[in-house]
């Protein structure tokens, strides 16, 4: 059993995290500085949705093994190992903004009283756990007082459980043996198949490749494993657009793709892009690494400039059948947070074209079974509901963004009777297309010509 401390606990990956790390058997201390977070977690309810992470939680509690704390001397001060995991939001230039991270790093030195590993969870550009060893080193002796190691994350919102309890692996990076030992002795009840998690759909009765590596090969693999994703979305969004231009099916062409074992099927998924908190932000910021390191990263800026371009292929839909003049024009967007199964609105590609068409005098209504609140905080103007009736009455244009199973279930026959019918554009492919037809609804699918 490991004493560990998680600073940015209350945060998506913080809190994954900590309970995670709680339920190897280690005795967690959560801290963040968000107040009503921790008040909220203390009582075993989560700010952040994640699907099976409350009853981890609270069972946890009870046991003991995680607690949660705003004050950052107590989480140092009882652990032996310290992940950070906070935020490194994109700045306007792409960089990563490093702010947190120092902040902590600066704490740190003035609270560390014996050997502590400082494990860094944020995605961070290369050359910031020098950084933070240098800020550390003004004070304490690197070895002897504390190392730190690079743990990069994996984590799907919606998924995380499922990549925390059975990761497609564990990379850690760090020049010194003792820390890597610590770490080792932290994931050992992972490795081991000895952990035993309550949770129905993880399969933990499987191998977990474990990476150890350098410091700067161990946040590569992070930065390129997103940028890699991130390429194939924009590349079947690419394969999509010419399909639709020649005459194609995409769900055909991502079926026949995906069959080639070299390629595989996962995140061919066209859609209106990648959106969220990691897959924008990481690429932009492995592409600035390259800059400063006069590299010129060709191939990664295509993979940005498509996912730019994706919107405006469901703009010019939308312009191309209602007409020009979107003013009171009724639009409904099914799928608010960045993907189906959470509700994060970060970097969501729906509020970016909920902008798009709001500023051109659009009337538009959004529906969501997670985001609703949290979309409020966001937009306050855009009204999100958890009815499809209500988010449908009326429409003039419906844009499918998530593929959500309301969406691929719902009987568009219920709209027969109702004065206009919709035009129907399906970013994701998850709709009843001939529903549609026998309906008399006009619709496109993304990458499908009709
Ligand atoms: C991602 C990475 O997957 C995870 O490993 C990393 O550590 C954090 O970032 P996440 O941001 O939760 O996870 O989202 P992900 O499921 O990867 O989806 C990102 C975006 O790509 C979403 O907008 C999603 O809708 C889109 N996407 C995904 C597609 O458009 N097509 C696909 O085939 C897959």
């Amino acid at each position: 059993m490991t004493n560990i401390g998680v600073i940015g606990g209350a945060g998506y990956v913080g809190l994954v995290t900590g309970v995670g790390l709680a339920a190897l058997g280690h005795k967690v201390i959560s801290m963040d500085l968000d107040q009503s977070r921790i008040e909220m977690l203390r009582k075993g309810s989560s700010a952040v949705y994640e699907k099976g992470l409350e009853v981890i939680l609270r069972g946890l509690i009870k046991k003991g093994q995680i607690s949660f704390t705003e004050n950052q001397l107590q989480a140092v001060r009882n652990s032996d190992v310290l992940f950070i995991a906070v935020g490194t939001p994109s700045l306007d230039d792409g960089a990563a903004d490093l702010s947190a991270v120092i902040a902590v790093a600066e704490q740190l030195r003035e609270m560390i009283d014996k050997y502590t590993v400082i494990v860094v969870k944020s995605t961070v550009p290369v050359g910031t756990t020098r950084i933070i060893t240098e800020i550390l080193a003004q004070k304490l002796t690197e070895s002897e007082d504390f190392d730190v190691v690079s743990n990069p994350e994996f984590l799907r919102e919606g998924e995380g459980l499922i990549d925390f309890f059975a990761p497609s692996r564990i990379v850690v990076g760090s020049s010194s043996t003792r820390a890597l030992e610590a770490l080792r002795t932290i994931y050992e009840p992972l490795l081991s198949g000895n952990v035993v998690v309550d949770v129905p759909w993880i399969d933990v009765d499987r191998e977990i490749p474990y990476v150890e590596t350098d410091v700067i090969s161990a946040q590569l693999i992070k930065y390129a494993s997103n940028a890699f994703l991130a390429a194939r979305i924009s590349f079947i969004n690419e394969i999509a657009g010419i399909s639709e231009k020649v005459g194609g099916t995409i769900t055909d062409i991502v079926f026949g793709l995906g069959l080639d074992p070299r390629i595989g099927s996962s995140y061919l998924k066209p859609g209106i892009g990648f959106g969220g908190p990691c897959l924008d932000k990481d690429l932009r910021a492995l592409i600035r690494i390259a800059d400063e390191n006069s590299y010129d990263s060709v191939m990664l800026a295509g993979v940005l400039k498509r996912n730019d371009l994706q919107l405006r292929e469901v703009m010019n839909k939308i312009t191309g059948t209602l007409g020009p003049n979107l003013y009171k024009k009724r639009i409904t967007l099914l799928g608010i947070a960045f993907k189906e199964g959470t509700n994060d609105v970060r970097q969501s590609l729906s509020l970016r074209l909920y902008r798009l068409l709001r500023d051109q005098g659009a009337l538009v209504v959004g529906h969501d079974l997670l985001a609703a609140s949290e979309t409020a905080e966001i937009e306050p103007n855009l009204v999100v509901t958890s009815d499809m009736n209500v988010a449908l009455d009326g429409a003039n244009a419906v844009v499918v963004l998530n593929a959500e199973s309301a969406y691929s279930s719902f009987d568009w026959s219920s709209l027969i009777s109702s004065e206009v019918l919709p035009y129907v554009i399906d970013t994701r492919g998850v709709v009843d297309v001939t529903m549609l037809s026998n309906c008399g609804i006009t619709f496109d699918v993304l990458g499908s010509a009709e």
